[in-house]
Parts: C-alpha cells; sequence; structure tokens
C-alpha cells in the first residue's frame, strides 16, 4: 500500500474514533450555524483537528484544503495537498440518522491519486490508489453491471441551501423518478459515491457540491471502474461542484437526462 493511502487511512480512522466519542455524548455536542440549513459541530472541528495532525506528524510541508479550517499552505514544490471533509453528513450526525462519513483525497500535481472514506458506524473503509484499484475495508470494490435505467438504483443529494437551481433539479428529479427504479437521498455525498464505486446504487448526481465532498468519491468510482463528470461531461467537478457519476453502461442514458432537463447555463 502507498505511505499516503496509510496515512489517509490512519486520519479516517482518528477522526472515526473523534466521531464514535461524540455518538455516545449526543447531548454534550456544541453546534454553530454556519448558513441557512449549514451546522457545524465540535465533533467536526475535532475530527478535522485529529485528521490534520496525523498529516502533520509525517508530512509537515504538504498542502490541506479542510472544510472547516480552509486551506493550510504547504510547500509549492512538492505539489501535494490534502482535501479533506472531516465528517460528511452533519445533519444526520446531529439527528442521529446514521449515514455519515469521513473523507480524505490527495491531490498531486492536479490529479487525484489515494482516497479513504471512513463509515464509523458500518465501520467500512473505502480505499483506491490511483492505478490500483477500489477496496471496501480489504475486498476490491466494481461499480455494478446495471446496464437499464429502468432497472436502476440511483442516489442524489438536494439542494439544501442555495435554492436558486431547484427548477432545474427538480425537472431531473421528477424524469429520472419515473424512468429508473429509485432514488435514494441518504444525506452524504461522499458515501453515495462510495455507494456508486461499490455497485449498491448504480449511479449518482448532485448540483454544487464541494471539493471535499467530491475529491476521494471521485477516485473511487473511477478506479473501480466507473466514470464521473460534471453536467457537461468535463472533468471539472472539483471546480463546478456538480457530479454525474455512474457504472459505464448507464451513463449514457443518465447523461442524456441530464442534457435534456439541466438548461445550457446551468449545464457545467
Ligand atoms: C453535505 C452532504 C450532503 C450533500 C451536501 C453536502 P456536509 O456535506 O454531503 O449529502 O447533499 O451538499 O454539503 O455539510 O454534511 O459535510
Ligand atoms: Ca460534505
Ligand atoms: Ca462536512
Amino acid at each position: 500500500m502507498h505511505p499516503y493511502l496509510n496515512i489517509a487511512i490512519e486520519a479516517a480512522q482518528a477522526a472515526g474514533k473523534v466521531i464514535r466519542f461524540y455518538q455516545e455524548r449526543f447531548d454534550q455536542i456544541a453546534i454553530e450555524h454556519k448558513g441557512r440549513n449549514d451546522y457545524v459541530s465540535q465533533c467536526d472541528h475535532e475530527a478535522e483537528a485529529a485528521i490534520i495532525k496525523t498529516i502533520r506528524k509525517y508530512h509537515p510541508n504538504h498542502a490541506i484544503l479542510a472544510e472547516e479550517s480552509g486551506q493550510h499552505s504547504g510547500d509549492k514544490l512538492c505539489g501535494v495537498e490534502w482535501i479533506i471533509d472531516p465528517l460528511d453528513g452533519t445533519t444526520n450526525f446531529l439527528h442521529q440518522f446514521p449515514q455519515y462519513a469521513v473523507s480524505i483525497a490527495v491531490r498531486e500535481k492536479g490529479k487525484l491519486t489515494h482516497a479513504a472514506i471512513y463509515d464509523p458506524v458500518a465501520e467500512e473503509m473505502f480505499s483506491a490508489s490511483r492505478g490500483a484499484g477500489a477496496y471496501l475495508n480489504q475486498f476490491r470494490i466494481r461499480v455494478s453491471e446495471q446496464k437499464q435505467l429502468n432497472d436502476a438504483l440511483l442516489a442524489t443529494g438536494f439542494p439544501y441551501h442555495d435554492f436558486s437551481y431547484i427548477d432545474a433539479y427538480l425537472a431531473s428529479f421528477k424524469v429520472f423518478m419515473t424512468s429508473t427504479a429509485g432514488i435514494r437521498r441518504a444525506g452524504s455525498a461522499a458515501l453515495d459515491l462510495a455507494y456508486v464505486a461499490c455497485g449498491r446504487v448504480d449511479g449518482f448526481w448532485e448540483f454544487n457540491l464541494k471539493p471535499w465532498d467530491i475529491a476521494a468519491g471521485a477516485l473511487l468510482i473511477k478506479e473501480a471502474g466507473g466514470l464521473v463528470t460534471d453536467f457537461n461531461g468535463s472533468e471539472n467537478y472539483l471546480e463546478t461542484g456538480n457530479v454525474m457519476a455512474a457504472n459505464p453502461k448507464l451513463y449514457k442514458p443518465m447523461a442524456q437526462v441530464i442534457g435534456q432537463t439541466i438548461p445550457k447555463e446551468l449545464r457545467r
């Protein structure tokens, strides 16, 4: 295993320990309101600190982009950046709805190279390194073989604080709702992407995500044989925040629905 992946896994486990600690002391957690329907808890901050401490122990010079503490600059020459969401699914966590995860990715010279997504409730560690496949715990995973949209189970995320693209989203939702076997909105984009990678769902789409929601899951899906793009079919999803992902057979019918329902100016 590559040393960076080892560190990502160690850091994800350290954050998982913090999350499990607070899971059992639920009534004692301090919560702040970041914006409309956007919360952050003491648990998010402490999980992030545990991740950064682990990375810094081995690589004090690497750059870090973390959801709660922002950009930590690093040595430009080495070109390594860690992209962290310490707790993806905070709203679920705060409601004791057991679907949330730690997401950590490594980007080297602009390319995603290592990823770990850890679900501390199910104790599932999803991991991948570029060119070396994707794993769930110690088992190799692959995207599903589903060819038909009609039989597909999709995952998605609803707009929840920026409602400016709600009509476009609902138009795509309406078509997917009436042309698939079902849609799940479980509340953690990182786990949604990990579930595409291991074939529990056949595809995923969401508007307006952040790089830390997407980075690790995107590499997992690619290493599991799937496709990940923005709504234009290009690789700029970390910049645009719009993501669609599927197994290679289902990608085309999904992209057709996105193409037909999302207006051109929002298709990026
Ligand atoms: C959120 C979750 C959710 C998605 C949101 C994200 P957070 O992350 O991934 O599924 O719909 O767009 O912001 O705020 O819980 O880390
Ligand atoms: Ca997130
Ligand atoms: Ca988060």
